[in-house]
């Protein structure tokens, strides 16, 4: 299952990759909003596509202007691992390595069809497992330490 939510700053982006994932590449997605280019705030628009992937096991796809801002708030939710891209390569490691269950793009700093091929290679490329997986359980130890 893949969710997608973006700010008023990646709608546009937004809609181009919705569009992509399931008319292209034909496969099932949920638009999580936003629905207009009217402002809102990219916190609450990643809490619900992270909530969702985390309940459904499934992945995400998050868009704001940067890309930053929506990342860094997903990150904040436990079980989430949001790997912000802006080439093909970063997008293939971090599933292979950091097993990522959720992508952000940059409504405003990376282009349509850059964007089309990040979010192919995101959705076809599996965990590699083996030596990865001992660090991503790490990461999930900081999530349960991390009460300074
Ligand atoms: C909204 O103007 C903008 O701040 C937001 O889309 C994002 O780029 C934040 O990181």
């Amino acid at each position: 299952m893949i969710f997608i939510g973006c700010d008023h700053g990646g709608y546009e982006l937004k809609m181009e990759i919705y569009n992509y994932v399931k008319g292209e590449m034909r496969l099932d997605i949920t638009d999580m909003g936003c629905f207009s280019k009217d402002s809102v705030d990219y916190p609450d628009i990643a809490e619900v596509v992270a909530k969702s992937v985390l309940e459904k096991n499934g992945v995400g796809i998050l868009i704001c202007g940067t890309g930053v801002g929506i990342s860094i708030a997903a990150n904040k939710i436990n079980g989430v691992r949001c790997a912000l891209c802006s080439e093909e390569y970063s997008a293939r490691m971090t599933r292979k390595h950091n097993d990522a269950n959720i992508l952000a793009l940059g409504g405003r700093t990376t282009g349509v069809e850059l964007a089309k091929s990040i979010v192919n290679t995101f959705l076809t490329t599996g965990f590699e497992g083996g030596r990865h997986q001992k660090r991503v359980d790490k990461i999930s130890s900081l999530e349960k330490n991390s009460s300074l």
